[in-house]
């Protein structure tokens, strides 16, 4: 059997699926099934509950949800512009994927891990050290603004190009979240695109997994259903951004 016919449901609960990514939407997403795998598809909701609908996003906001699991964070925007399209991107090992671009009404809204791809800087609970610049905020990460700055050692991401590492002390992207927008103008996660880095991220932050989380096993559980998602403002206690 050919990797690409690979079709296969991974653990009990545990939906992560490995699919042939050109059966997704008709499109390919990925040269290989490792870089794009489906998980629960899960609804976009606010705090209250209700669901988030694509068009009432604030522009430029950082927004923020756990996906696939519900300690790996994610952020949601809706950018100020249409973005590109089928956008070819790589990995560290040169494994390459498409990104075919953000969703809703403007093809404006993104997601994306808040994990960086360097040294797995995220956003917890208690700071983010990685976040969207607005495009007329300045950032010492890059010539301009528009785009997620990781502040640890200044690496900048473009989100309207699949977060294609723009500059900084690495080439790979930030993992996409693979969103679909319904006619009801809800949004959900189905997928995650791109090196997502969860198994190191889930190696290197026992002890914080247990004060948010309540231990590693709980951290790693897939999310289900919905996903709250909040301004990174009322997710994290304090923001740098540089
Ligand atoms: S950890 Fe993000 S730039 Fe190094």
């Amino acid at each position: 059997m050919k990797r690409r016919d690979f079709l296969k449901v991974v653990g009990v609960g545990a939906t992560m699926i490995v699919v042939q990514p050109s059966m997704i939407g008709q499109k390919l997403y990925a040269s290989d099934g490792s870089m794009f795998k489906t998980y629960d598809k899960v609804q976009l909701m606010d705090a209250q509950g209700d669901p988030v609908l694509a068009s009432n996003l604030e522009k430029e906001k950082n927004y923020v949800f756990n996906y696939p699991h519900v300690a790996t964070p994610c952020f949601l925007l809706a950018l100020p512009e249409k973005t590109s399209k089928d956008i070819k991107l790589k990995s560290e090992d040169a494994e390459e994927y498409i990104w075919s671009g953000g969703v809703g009404k403007e093809n404006n809204i993104v997601a994306y891990t808040a994990i960086c791809s360097h040294q797995l800087t995220h956003v917890n609970p208690a700071d983010s050290f990685i976040s969207y610049v607005p495009k007329k905020q300045k950032t010492i990460a890059y010539t301009e603004g528009g785009v997620i700055v990781c502040g640890t050692h200044l690496a900048a991401f473009d989100p309207a190009k699949g977060a294609k590492a723009l500059s900084g002390p690495t080439s790979e992207p930030l993992a996409s979240i693979v969103l679909e927008h319904h006619d009801d103008d809800t949004l959900w996660a189905v997928a995650v695109l791109g090196p997502d880095k969860f198994h190191s991220f889930f190696k290197a932050f026992k002890p914080e997994f247990k004060t948010y989380f309540g231990g590693k096993r709980k951290a790693k559980k897939f999310v289900t259903a919905s996903a709250q998602t909040v301004p990174l403002t009322e997710y994290t206690k304090e923001i740098v951004q540089y």
